[in-house]
């Protein structure tokens, strides 16, 4: 991407940021935007969606439905471990029943395994991905591990930064990719979504 390019893309994604989004529910408004933000990175560029850490698919069915769209792919890298990071035991199945079309036309591709294993690493180091999601294991050294994976990323985008690791993480990892910018919503009141550009 030229310096313009992503100059650009950093100023329409601050608009998306600024832009109201009907809601007053947290977890639904960072969710609006970051849809908006990935759309807006396959509307100006190459590339796939990663998601790490994907629970029921709330965020999997409309990656799946843009990337349909863009003729783009979708991979979600997440072990469904009962008692790790918001899972009970249930959220597998779930995920299933609304992506399984996805996973059987191809746009969606699923590594049920920890994102710090070898093979998810190798797979997620391996693309350009237009946007990422980096929403695993909210622990200091995963996160910076999981955003060092998906480096390659036009935009990286950190969730729940309301939690001290997750914050702590993205301060380290702007500085070991210096030459990313980040970006959250100066006016919100819980910074809870960070996207390095
Ligand atoms: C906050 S939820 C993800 C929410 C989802 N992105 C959404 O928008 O609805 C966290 C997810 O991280 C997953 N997770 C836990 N440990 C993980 C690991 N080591 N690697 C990848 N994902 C992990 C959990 O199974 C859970 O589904």
């Amino acid at each position: 991407m030229t310096n313009q390019a992503t100059e650009q893309l950093r100023e329409q994604v601050q608009g998306i940021l600024a832009e109201p989004t009907g809601t007053n529910d947290h977890t639904l408004q960072r969710r609006i935007r970051w849809l908006k933000v990935a759309q807006l990175a396959v509307e100006t560029g190459p590339g796939d969606f990663a998601e790490i850490g994907a629970m029921e698919g709330d965020t999997t069915v409309p990656l799946c439905e843009i990337a349909e769209k863009y003729d783009r792919r979708v991979l979600v890298v997440d072990p469904w471990t009962t008692g790790t990071q918001n899972c009970q035991g249930h959220e597998y199945e779930t995920f299933v029943r609304r992506t399984q079309k996805w996973q059987v036309s191809g746009v969606l591709h699923v590594i049920r395994k920890p994102s710090q294993s070898e093979l998810a690493i190798i797979r997620l180091l391996g693309s350009p991905w237009a946007f990422a999601l980096v929403d695993g294991l909210h622990q200091y050294r995963s996160v910076v591990q999981d955003a060092m994976s998906v480096r390659y990323a036009r935009v990286i985008c950190f969730d729940d930064m309301n939690m001290p690791d997750v914050t702590k993480a993205y301060e380290k990892v702007l500085t070991l990719l210096p030459e990313r910018v980040g970006l959250q919503d100066p006016t919100l009141a819980k910074k809870w979504e960070g996207y390095l550009i």
